[in-house]
């Protein structure tokens, strides 16, 4: 017993501890409850019982002086430590602070997610202008000279030359993608649309629609139906119910108003679907035989269907927002609310 407590005292004195990962190793192997000192001591009942006061004596020394090791070098270490921590330009040790993420604007989580929804099943994605002509916006739309929509009321026009204006819809778009496409067409055209409206919870003078658009051979009122279902199931949920109202647009005979089901109260009735369990996203139709002339399509061959959309309003609905101005306020308690998954 005597010499394995002087051979550990041996290698106790010759370990070499010149950091913090050796010093540990040491109090594992030596110092620790379950280090080497501690077997020792552990077989000391086996020492004859005359023997065991001095064995034990000794094996007391041992663990002092490697207790006494330790706790110097510990401290030696540590306050090598904060003097480098001084000298150091950085402090390793703080806690990060991590970066802040910025957050998607609703708009544009809804315009992607809409966009994603239709290229699933083969729409493109076509833009145009926002300063339009009269051309785009309203004759090959087939709005009659007189058209109240035509108004200055409704129009920002350019004062000096009254065929300019700034689009009232993403309808203008459908023209120019019929005027420089053939058919089969399936496109959704985004876009920001002005009109002279006072700012209020419910309008705004410059908002987002999304345009879709599919001319083909035998295209019918069940496609429009059938893909705008299939639209609201995937953005509002698989429980959505959807409806068409009859309507009027120039550009579209039949015309439809596009309503699904209230996503508040899920068509039991509430403030928002005015206790009618519905509400309108936006309007559709077949597209008018003259609008297909008037950009160059045989509408004899051709048939085909529209549809606009508010995207402020399919985001109010999604989140349940109330107060249109809250888009351009950009205000980030709003703004960080929102994430793309939605
Ligand atoms: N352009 C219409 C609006 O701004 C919306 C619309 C209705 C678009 C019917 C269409 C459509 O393509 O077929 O109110």
């Amino acid at each position: 017993m005597k010499d394995r407590i002087e051979e550990l005292q041996r290698k106790i004195s010759g370990f070499l501890i010149e950091n913090a990962t050796q010093l540990e190793q040491f109090r594992i192997a030596y110092t620790g409850r379950k280090g080497a000192i501690a077997d020792l001591f552990a077989d000391l009942k086996n020492v004859a019982p005359e023997d065991r006061k001095s064995v034990g004596a000794l094996l007391n020394t041992l663990k002092d002086n490697a207790q006494a090791r330790f706790e110097e070098v510990k401290a030696r270490l540590e306050e090598q430590a904060a003097a480098e921590g001084q000298q150091a330009p950085y402090d390793l040790t703080l806690p990060v602070v991590p970066n802040q993420l910025g957050a998607r604007h609703p708009l544009s989580i809804v315009r992607e997610r809409i966009i994603e929804i239709f290229e699933r099943i083969g729409f493109n994605v076509s833009d145009g202008p926002e300063i339009e002509d009269d051309w785009h916006n309203f004759t090959a739309l087939n709005f009659p000279p007189n058209h109240p929509a035509r108004d200055m009321q409704d129009t920002f026009f350019l004062e000096k030359n009254p065929d300019v204006a700034l689009r009232t819809h993403t309808s203008s778009i459908q023209v120019r993608v019929m005027e420089s496409q053939k058919p089969p067409i399936r496109t959704l055209s985004p876009g920001r649309v002005f009109r002279n409206e006072a700012i209020s919870a419910r309008a705004h003078c410059i908002f987002h629609q999304v345009e879709g658009l599919y001319i083909n051979e035998n295209v019918s009122f069940a496609d429009l139906k059938n893909t705008l279902y299939h639209f609201a199931k995937e953005m509002f949920g698989k429980n959505t119910q959807i409806r068409f109202r009859p309507s009027f647009f120039p550009f579209t005979e039949p015309s439809a108003e596009i309503d699904i089901s209230c996503q508040i109260c899920s068509g039991s009735g509430c403030n928002v679907c005015k206790h009618s369990g519905w509400v309108e996203i936006g309007g559709a139709g077949m597209v008018d035989p003259n609008v297909l002339e008037n950009c160059g399509i045989d509408s004899e061959k051709y048939t085909g269907f529209a549809f606009g959309m508010g995207i402020e309003r399919i985001t109010m609905l999604k989140y349940q927002i109330k107060d249109l101005r809250l888009f351009t306020e950009n205000d980030i308690r709003f703004l960080r609310q929102f994430t793309a998954q939605g």
